[in-house]
C-alpha cells in the first residue's frame, strides 16, 4: 500500500490509462487559453464518447506544472443529487472542513487566490448546480481556472465553449496521408493492444480508413471496433458493421446521424459480446466510479452469473474495451466508461433487476463500512481508512441509494453510523452529518439504529464546535435508549454529553459525566468510540483542573491498551493529551516528544481537527520554550487553517483561554509587529507546510526557522 498521507497538496490526477492520439493544434489552443489570465471557464463540448474527459485529462496532465498549487479533479459523472456538487468538488480539492459553515464559504476561502487549474468532468445534468457554483467560485478566487467538460455549455457570460469534434477521418483532409490520419492512427494504436503485430500497410488500409469514416471519427467506436481484430479481420468487421448500419438507416449506405452512430458502435460491441459478459456488464452499471473484483464477484454473481465467472469475465470486458482496469498499489480497480455504464444501466432496467442488483451492491458496502468499523481500533486502522476513502463513492451510492428506496432508510442509519470513524477521525464530519440528518428524518421513530446515530451525530457536533447540537442530540438519543432499553446507548451519550461539557469548559459536569461513562464502561461495550476518547478527554479535563499526576496515570494506562490493540488514531490524541499534561507539570522536553509524535501518527490520517489540536500544542511549547518567532509562525499557520477547516479551537472558552495566554506571552517576548509578520508567514502555509514546520526540530535549516 501506499505511503498513507491524509491530504494531498499538488493535485489529484486519475491516471492516464491508455495512449494519447491526435489533437495537436487544439491541444496547443487549449493551453493557450488556460494559460492566459483573462481565461476563466473553458468548456469542453461534444457529443458522447467524442473525447471530452479524455482531453481534459490530457490537458491536466500536461499543465500539471504550470499551476503552483497544483491541477485537481472532480469527477461527477455519477453524482446524482445537485445538493452534492459543491460537497463533492470540495472532497476532490481535499478540503475537508469540520464547522458548520456554509461549503461554498470554505471552498472559496480555500482556493483563495491560489493557483489552481479544476477539472470538473462531466457536468451537463447537473448544469444549474455547477454553474451557480462556478460562478461563485470564479468570482471569489482570482487565479482559479476552470476546465469543465459537458454535453452543453454552461450559459455563463465569461465561459469559452472549445467544441470537441470527432477525430479526422481519412478524407476530410485530401492532402493528409492515411497513415497519419488521427482515427486511423487511433485505431491502429488499439489494434496492437489487442494484436501486437498488427500492421497497418497498403494491404490493410483502405478498409481501416473505410471503418473509420463510417464510425464518424468518434474515438470511443474506434477503441470498441478495434478489439474485434481478436477475432475477426479488418474487413470482416467493416462488412458487419456496415451490414449493421444499413439496417439503422434504412438500409441507405448514407451515414447516420453522429450521435446514432455511436450509439449503433455500442449496440453491435454489445451484441458481440457473449449473453453472461452482457449481463456482466449491465449489472456493473450499479457501481459508482471504479470498483474491486471482490465487489464485483459478490454484487454481479448468482442467477446465470457464477461467482468463480466473475474474474473471467471481467478479463474479457476488459480485453474488449468495455471495462477500463487500473492496477493501483492497493489492487487492480475496474472502471466502466461513462457512456458504456449508462448503456449497462439501461439494459438492467430492461431487464427489471436495477432494483436487486442495487441492494446487493449496498449490501456489499454496508458489510465493508461494518468490517471497517470493527476492525478500526485495532492494528489495520491506516489500511481501513485507506480502503474506505478508496470506496468513497461506492459507499455514497449505497448511502444514496437507502435513502431515496422505500423501505430502506433504516438501513441508512446502520450504515451511516458504522462509518462513524469516517465521519469523526477522517475529516468527513459535514457530509456525515449531512447524511445522518437526513436518515434520521426518515427514520422517526425511537430505534436501536435511530439511538447509534444520535450519538454519532452528536459526536460530530462537538467536533464542529456546535456544543448546542452535541448535547440536543445526546439527550435525545439517552431518552430514547431508555424508551428502547439500548443501555449501551445510553453510557455513549453519556460519554457525548461529557465531551460537549469539556468543550462548554464546565469541567466539574465534564468531569462527572465522563467518569460516568467510564465507569460503566468496565463492564464491557465499545472501546472506541466510547472507553479511550473518554479517558483521554477526562485526563484533558484533569489537567486543566491541574490534577496532573492523575491525568499522566490514566494515559498511561490508556496508551497501554492502545499498543496492545494496535490502536492508532486514539494513540495520537493520548500522546497529544500526555503533552498537555507534561507542559502544565513544567516538563517542556517531554511535551515537546509527546506532541511531535501525536502529530506525526496526525500525518496518516484525514484527521484535520486532530492536526490543529496538535499544532496549537506545540505552539504553546515554543511559547514555554521561549521561542516566540516560531509559536508566532505556529499561531499563524494553526489560525489560518482553522479558518479553513472549522470553527477555531471549537469555539471552546476551555481552549481559548491557554491559546490567548501564548499569543500574550509571545508578543511580550517579541513586541507587537514582529509578532504580526511572523503571524502572517505561518497564515499563508497549508496544513501540510503547517505540520513540516511544526515537525521541523530545528537541526535542519528550514525556510521558517531563523
Ligand atoms: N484523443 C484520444 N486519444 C486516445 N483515446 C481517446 C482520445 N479521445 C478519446 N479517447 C478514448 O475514447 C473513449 C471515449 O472518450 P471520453 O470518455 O473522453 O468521451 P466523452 O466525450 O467524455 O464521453 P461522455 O460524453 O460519455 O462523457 C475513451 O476510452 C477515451 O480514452
Ligand atoms: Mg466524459
Amino acid at each position: 500500500m501506499a505511503t498513507p498521507s491524509g491530504w494531498r497538496r499538488d493535485g489529484n490526477l486519475p491516471n492516464e490509462l491508455t495512449s494519447f492520439v491526435g489533437r495537436t493544434k487544439l491541444l496547443i489552443t487549449l493551453r493557450q487559453r488556460l494559460q492566459n489570465p483573462e481565461t476563466r471557464l473553458v468548456t469542453l463540448t461534444g457529443v458522447g464518447g467524442v473525447g471530452k474527459s479524455r482531453t481534459a485529462l490530457r490537458i491536466a496532465h500536461l499543465e500539471q506544472n504550470q499551476f503552483k498549487d497544483g491541477v485537481w479533479f472532480a469527477d461527477l459523472a455519477r453524482l446524482q443529487d445537485a445538493g452534492m456538487v459543491r460537497h463533492t468538488i470540495a472532497s476532490a480539492l481535499g478540503i475537508a472542513d469540520q464547522s458548520s459553515r456554509s461549503e461554498s464559504d470554505t471552498l472559496t476561502e480555500w482556493v483563495g487566490d491560489r493557483h489552481i487549474l479544476l477539472i470538473i468532468d462531466t457536468c451537463e445534468h447537473l448544469l444549474e448546480a455547477c454553474t451557480s457554483l462556478i460562478d461563485v467560485l470564479l468570482d471569489r478566487a482570482p487565479n482559479l481556472r476552470i476546465l469543465a467538460t459537458s454535453r452543453q455549455s454552461m450559459q455563463l457570460p465569461y465561459e469559452q465553449v472549445v467544441n470537441i469534434p470527432p477525430l479526422a477521418v481519412p478524407g476530410d483532409d485530401p492532402a493528409e496521408s492515411l497513415f497519419s490520419n488521427e482515427s486511423i492512427q487511433l485505431f491502429t494504436a488499439r489494434a496492437r493492444a489487442v494484436v501486437p503485430d498488427f500492421v497497418l500497410d497498403e494491404k490493410t488500409i483502405g478498409s481501416v480508413a473505410e471503418l473509420c469514416q463510417r464510425l464518424d471519427g468518434i474515438p470511443l467506436a474506434i477503441e470498441l471496433a478495434a478489439v474485434r481484430l481478436r477475432a475477426l479481420s479488418v474487413v470482416q468487421i467493416l462488412t458487419l458493421l456496415a451490414d449493421r448500419f444499413s439496417l439503422l438507416s434504412g438500409a441507405s449506405r448514407t451515414a447516420l446521424p453522429r450521435h446514432q452512430t455511436l450509439r449503433a458502435a455500442i449496440g453491435w460491441s454489445h451484441e458481440l459480446c457473449e449473453p453472461s459478459e452482457r449481463l456482466l456488464w449491465a449489472r456493473l452499471s450499479v457501481f459508482a466510479g471504479d470498483f474491486e473484483l471482490d465487489a464485483a464477484r459478490y454484487v454481479c454473481s448468482g442467477d446465470n452469473l457464477p461467482a468463480e465467472d466473475i474474474m473471467d469475465l471481467i478479463s474479457s470486458l476488459v480485453e474488449k474495451s468495455i471495462l477500463l482496469s487500473d492496477g493501483t498499489p492497493s489492487g487492480h480497480r475496474y472502471r466502466l466508461i461513462d457512456t458504456l455504464r449508462k448503456y449497462g444501466e439501461e439494459w438492467l432496467e430492461k431487464l427489471e433487476d436495477t432494483d436487486r442488483i442495487q441492494k446487493r451492491h449496498r449490501d456489499y458496502y454496508l458489510q465493508l463500512a461494518e468490517r471497517g468499523e470493527q476492525a478500526w481500533s485495532g492494528p489495520r486502522q491506516v489500511y481501513w481508512f485507506m480502503r474506505t476513502r478508496l470506496e468513497q463513492n461506492n459507499l455514497r451510492a449505497a448511502i444514496n441509494y437507502c435513502l431515496s428506496t422505500p423501505g430502506e432508510a433504516k438501513t441508512a442509519l446502520d450504515l451511516l453510523s458504522s462509518l462513524w470513524f469516517m465521519w469523526v477521525a477522517c475529516g468527513f464530519s459535514r457530509e456525515g452529518k449531512l447524511y445522518l440528518e437526513r436518515a434520521l428524518a426518515a427514520n422517526p421513530k425511537p430505534s436501536k439504529e435511530r439511538c447509534k446515530a444520535l450519538w454519532v451525530i452528536s459526536y460530530i457536533c462537538s467536533h464542529q464546535g456546535d456544543t448546542h447540537g452535541a448535547i440536543q442530540h445526546a439527550e435525545r438519543c439517552s431518552s430514547e435508549a431508555m424508551q428502547v432499553g439500548d443501555s449501551a446507548a445510553v453510557i455513549l451519550a453519556t460519554k457525548m454529553l461529557g465531551t460537549a461539557a469539556s468543550l462548554q469548559g464546565d469541567l466539574r459536569k465534564a468531569t462527572a459525566l465522563l467518569g460516568v461513562a467510564i465507569e460503566f464502561h468496565r463492564g464491557g461495550g465499545e472501546l472506541n468510540p466510547g472507553l479511550l476518547p473518554a479517558i483521554v478527554e477526562l485526563s484533558f479535563v484533569l489537567t486543566a483542573q491541574n490534577e496532573t499526576a492523575e491525568a499522566e496515570q490514566l494515559l498511561q494506562d490508556c496508551l497501554n491498551v492502545c499498543l496492545q490493540r494496535g490502536e492508532l488514531w486514539l494513540r495520537s490524541y493520548v500522546y497529544w493529551a500526555m503533552s498537555e499534561a507534561q507542559l502544565k507539570s513544567g516538563r517542556i522536553t517531554e511535551a515537546a516528544t509527546n506532541a511531535r509524535e501525536g502529530l506525526r501518527i496526525k500525518l496518516h490520517f484525514h484527521d484535520v481537527i486532530g492536526t490543529l489540536m496538535c499544532l496549537e500544542a506545540m505552539a504553546r511549547i515554543a511559547v514555554a520554550e521561549e521561542q516566540a518567532m516560531h509559536a508566532a509562525r505556529l499561531h499563524g499557520a494553526s489560525e489560518g487553517n482553522w479558518r479553513l477547516f472549522g470553527l477555531p479551537l471549537f469555539g471552546s472558552p476551555f481552549f481559548e483561554e491557554g491559546h490567548k495566554q501564548g499569543v500574550k506571552e509571545c508578543k511580550r517576548m517579541i513586541g507587537d509587529s514582529a509578532y504580526q509578520i511572523h503571524f502572517q508567514e505561518g497564515f499563508q502555509l497549508s496544513l501540510e507546510e503547517a505540520t513540516t514546520l511544526a515537525l521541523d526540530d530545528g537541526t535542519t535549516p528550514g525556510p521558517f526557522r531563523k
